[in-house]
């Protein structure tokens, strides 16, 4: 990585920060993005959630739609056609959602994949049976039709099947397919993970990056980069070279997107140091959450609204959509959804991530025997190490916070994300690793019977109190799970026993996987946000059958509150009553 060149990406970074460009729309459809039709509709709230209007076929080319809705917007004062007439036209225009899918069974799916041997306890082998099942109700393959006329679809076209997360996911997500991946892995369907691979890397040759979904309505801002860790998971798993040989190049690619155009530099006492943030450079309402935007944009003043759609974006783009984690802290507790700048943060999580991208790809290029290349991303990921030492980590606390470059302080509140660089491998030293397991211990975090919550904070969105997430669960244990001390192992089993007695009785209740729990209760779906709760739910089921094999001959279905000895006294010194 030419250092020289990050500065000067920087400066012009600094330009845009500024805010003074014109509104770049979040794609060129005047009929899925932007135009009178999706402010019109939206407006006028047909329908429960925005997310409808924008999943919806059109029956007719773009262009015959736009006419006919200016030729009915003519017969209504001010342009603005009644609900009713507006109900027609969809009608007449649109087709429902979802019909972009065929009806598809991975044939790769068999009965009795060799991980579920592993698994004592009966009940939860039973149960994962059932997970294993699921994948056969979330794959989907698109119609080749998207293919052939994608100006009728906001769906993106990709040439292999998928499988979703589910509920109203009616299409591909980026970070949640790793832990799909993951659980597709063990399921034995190699191919059906190939295959979403496959799309993604057919994303980075489309767009230089992966967009959030597989929708257009997401081409301006991406997700979590989990693609080379993907790749990562399935090379382990068939140790196919050819394959890691053909997907190097795109890796890097995408490598470069984010280094391109997510970086951003700080001084820290007289140093420089470069380290990536969320940056979407978007400033118009998310056309699946329309109204929703322009309800909270009420009242501010035009260069204000854009900056809050840019880091709504960013919000979106950082998969904590969306958290006080992004708030600025003006108003201290007062804080709103309205005081989202995710820009303004150099995330724990993300960094850690790239730093783990960085080491994966040099040992790729180890394995393919360009040690050139494997030392240059040795060097970056050891420059990042560096950088994330001296602006995030913070060595009374025993953690890495997110940094705020507006204040040029680090946010300590609790999240999960705050030991990301545990789950990257990411840290100079063994006694790093150990300070952040008794940072967790006094965090607050551990004080739940359900699992290790999102914040400590009940701001009313989805990545906040109460809710604890199956990505962030699993980074944890994961994490703790790789370092020395049998005081963190323990740690990372007596997580991982609760995140699967969570799912187990919230799965015996309703049947149901679900995409977030609630750390407290007997098993209760998560809350809060702009949508209700999704069933499904694919990165759920990962989580869920990787922690089943992880820790198959030791976890339990009847244990709760029984186990975990050192979780009881912060338990009973918090007063939290739980059986
Ligand atoms: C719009 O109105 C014009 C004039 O009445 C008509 O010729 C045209 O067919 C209409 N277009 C559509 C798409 O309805
Ligand atoms: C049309 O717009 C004008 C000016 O904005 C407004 O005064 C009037 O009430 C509007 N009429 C309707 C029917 O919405
Ligand atoms: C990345 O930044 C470059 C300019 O440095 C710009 O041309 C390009 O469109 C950006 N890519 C995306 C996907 O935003
Ligand atoms: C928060 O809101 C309350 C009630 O409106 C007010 O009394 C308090 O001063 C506010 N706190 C801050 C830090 O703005």
């Amino acid at each position: 990585m030419d250092v020289r060149y990050l500065l000067l990406f920087f400066l012009f970074n600094a330009a845009l920060d500024s805010y003074v460009n014109g509104a770049i729309p979040p794609c060129d459809s005047e009929i899925y993005c932007t135009g009178p039709i999706l402010h019109q509709v939206q407006k006028a709230k047909l329908y429960d959630d925005d997310k409808y209007f924008v999943d919806m076929k059109l029956r007719e080319a773009p262009d015959v739609v736009l006419a006919a809705f200016r030729n009915l917007t003519m017969e209504w004062p001010n342009a603005t056609v009644p609900p009713v007439q507006l109900q027609q036209f969809l009608s007449s225009y649109f087709e429902k959602p979802g019909t972009e899918f065929e009806e598809w069974t991975p044939p790769d799916w068999h009965d009795k994949p060799s991980f579920l041997e592993g698994i004592t306890d009966g009940k939860l082998r039973l149960w994962a049976e059932k997970i294993h099942q699921l994948w056969k109700q979330l794959g989907r393959k698109i119609h080749t039709s998207v293919k052939d006329h994608p100006e009728l679809y906001s769906q993106i076209y990709t040439p292999h099947p998928v499988v979703v997360p589910g509920g109203r996911f009616r299409e591909l997500y980026y970070w949640d397919s790793y832990w799909v991946i993951n659980g597709l892995l063990l399921s034995e369907m190699r191919d059906t993970a190939h295959g979403m691979i496959q799309n993604f890397l057919y994303l980075v040759n489309r767009y230089g990056f992966i967009p959030n979904g597989g929708r257009i309505y997401y081409e301006r801002r991406s997700q979590p980069p989990f693609l080379t860790l993907m790749v990562e998971s399935y090379y382990q798993a068939t140790k196919d070279k050819e394959f890691l040989r053909a997907a190097l190049p795109v890796l890097e690619k995408e490598y470069q997107f984010w280094i391109k155009n997510r970086s951003v530099a700080v001084s820290v006492s007289g140093t420089l140091h470069v380290l990536n943030h969320y940056y979407v450079h978007v400033g118009l309402p998310r056309p699946e959450s329309y109204t929703d935007d322009l309800e909270l944009a009420e009242g501010l003043s035009d260069e204000q609204t854009e900056q809050l759609w840019m880091d709504l974006k960013s919000g979106a783009e950082s998969g904590w959509d969306f958290s006080s984690r992004w708030y600025v802290s003006d108003h201290g507790p007062n804080n709103t959804l309205k005081d989202t700048r995710t820009s303004h943060f150099v995330p724990s999580d993300l960094n850690a991530l790239l730093c783990r991208n960085e080491k994966t790809l040099a040992s790729f290029h180890r394995l393919l025997d360009d040690s050139d290349s494997a030392t240059l991303y040795e060097q970056a990921a050891a420059r990042r190490m560096e950088a994330m030492e001296a602006l995030l980590w913070d060595d009374e606390r025993g953690a890495w916070f997110d940094f705020n470059l507006l204040t040029h302080t680090k946010n300590i509140e609790f999240y999960p994300s705050n030991l990301a660089p545990v789950w990257a491998q990411c840290y100079s030293t063994a006694e790093m690793g150990e300070k952040a397991v008794q940072y967790l211990k006094t965090s607050g975090g551990l004080q739940f019977p359900n699992g290790v919550p999102t914040s400590l904070s009940q701001s009313g969105q989805q990545w906040d109190y109460p809710n604890a997430w199956p990505p962030l669960q699993h980074m944890l244990i994961h994490g703790f799970s790789k370092l020395e001390s049998e005081d963190a192992q323990e740690l990372a089993f007596d997580l991982a026993q609760r995140w699967i007695g969570t799912n187990w009785l919230a799965y015996e209740k309703y049947e149901a996987m679900f995409e977030k729990y609630d750390v407290n209760g007997d098993g209760k779906p998560g809350g809060g946000g702009e949508y209700e709760v999704q069933l499904g739910f694919g990165w759920t089921n990962g989580v869920a059958l990787q922690l089943l094999d992880q820790y198959g001959s030791r976890l339990t279905s009847g244990s709760r509150g029984l186990c975990s000895g050192f979780l009881l006294p912060l338990l009973i010194s918090a007063d939290l009553v739980f059986l």
